[in-house]
């Protein structure tokens, strides 16, 4: 993650929509904004490259605006990951050493978590993430944080997040034909819950979910770790493809139709307003009703968080969203989306934008770029953590490891 500048931090999300790269700069006081660049995308969908040399010349020309920024080069990245190729699955791990028990270093914590990497894997998948959720000390379960405990036997409850090999690799890949080397990959909402999420929510039992432009991005917290990760294969493209089949108007037409006047819930759309829709080919343009995009815009919302809804229900979270729900991305810009999530989810639904960076510009500060932002508090708390593990280490900053790992 650093850079000629040993002190920047870069992050790159190659997104559906956009391709966006951040540069920060490691302070005293915390990161600060140092430049960044936004491409559309146009070789990448649903998280995945479709078009290799679309793609690299997004990330080139994103990376290249970052660059002018900062008049010096951008050498290496995090990047995110993220698409229905992700999934999540709990598992288990542990070591026992014997009838003598021992204090407990970062070495047997590493092992008991490195032994719930053993589950089995199609060759196809490698695994992103292991995330502890809770530690077992000779029976003694709900143990957070169990470096320099005294015990025999130490086992691990642990989040796993895995993904398609490939669709990691071509991004990986595209990133590298763009000149730069990948340090880190992350699921992309693991790190925008960095920049959105309170510790409180964590505890509390949160979901945060990412409506992007491919793609819904979902991870829940409770009790302070990740309990379920997930992607829904649906997102904001999914609505304006529905208004350009449903109006038979092109998909720019209808992505435009869609930011001026859509609306997820029908009844909010005022009766008797009529709009403008292109035809396709040289048809003349018509006139219909508003309400009819708010026709098309709502079954797909509401199904969207059904699905949501069903998912979290079958691994027994739904009830366990005390602080709710939280939506970012920009299709959850959507006008009328939170109404449509909470009538479904039945739960506290709010909007979330990013914590902003120091110096940051305000057209960053937009729940689209929640990921990117993210990605440098993620790229930061990483960095920070392996200073710490490279000093002689003491019990409170391995300590500040292991909150990073399991947050
Ligand atoms: N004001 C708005 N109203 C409705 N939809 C919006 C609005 N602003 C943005 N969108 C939608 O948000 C989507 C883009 O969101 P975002 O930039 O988060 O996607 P992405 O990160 O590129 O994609 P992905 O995360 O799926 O790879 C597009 O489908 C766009 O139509
Ligand atoms: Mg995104």
């Amino acid at each position: 993650m650093g850079n000629a500048n040993e002190h920047l931090l870069t992050a790159i999300d190659v997104g559906s929509a956009k391709t966006c790269a951040l540069v920060a700069e490691i302070t005293e006081a915390g990161v600060r904004y140092r430049s960044h660049g936004i491409a559309d995308s146009l070789g990448s969908r649903k998280g995945a490259i479709v078009d290799l040399e679309k793609a690299v010349a997004s990330i080139q020309r994103a990376v290249e605006e970052a660059e002018n920024g900062i008049s010096a080069p951008i050498e290496r990245a995090m990047i995110g990951v993220s698409g229905g190729h992700l999934r999540g699955m709990n598992s288990m791990g542990g070591i026992s050493f014997g009838n003598r028990p021992r204090e407990i270093t970062r070495d047997e914590v590493r092992q008991a978590v490195e032994k719930a990497r053993a589950i089995s894997l199609p060759e196809d998948r490698e695994v992103l993430h292991l995330l502890p959720q809770e530690f077992i000390l000779d029976g003694q379960s709900e143990i957070r944080d169990p470096l320099g405990m005294i015990g025999s036997k130490l086992e691990v409850r642990v989040h796993v997040v895995t993904a398609a090999s490939s669709a990691v690799q071509n991004v990986v890949s595209a990133v590298n034909r763009a000149g730069v080397h990948v340090d880190d990959t992350v699921f992309e909402p693991l790190a925008a819950a960095d920049a959105i999420l309170q510790p409180e929510e964590r505890e509390l039992g949160v979901t945060l979910v990412d409506i992007g432009a491919g793609s819904t991005d979902v991870i829940a917290f409770h009790g302070g770790a990740v309990a379920l990760t997930g992607a829904l294969p649906v997102g904001g493209d999914h609505f304006t493809s529905d208004i350009s089949v449903g109006l038979r108007t092109p998909m720019a037409e209808a992505e435009r139709l869609k930011l001026a006047y859509g609306c997820a819930v029908v009844t909010r759309i005022p009766e008797g307003h009529e709009v403008e829709v292109p035809s396709v080919g040289d048809r003349p343009s018509r006139m219909i009703a508003q309400r009819t995009l708010g026709e098309i815009l709502e079954p797909r919302a509401r199904e969207l968080f059904e699905v949501l809804r069903d998912n979290l229900r079958h691994a027994g979270l739904l009830e366990a969203c005390g602080a709710g729900v939280v939506l970012t991305g920009g299709g959850a810009r959507l006008m009328g989306v939170l109404e449509i999530a909470e009538s479904v989810l039945r739960k506290p639904v709010r909007l979330a934008w990013p914590s902003p960076l120091a110096k940051m510009p305000s057209v960053l500060a937009e729940p689209e770029f929640s990921t990117t932002i993210g990605m440098i508090f993620y790229a930061h708390r990483a960095r920070m953590a392996r200073g710490n593990q490279d000093e002689r280490w003491g019990v409170s900053k391995l300590k500040s490891l292991w909150s990073r790992v399991g947050a």
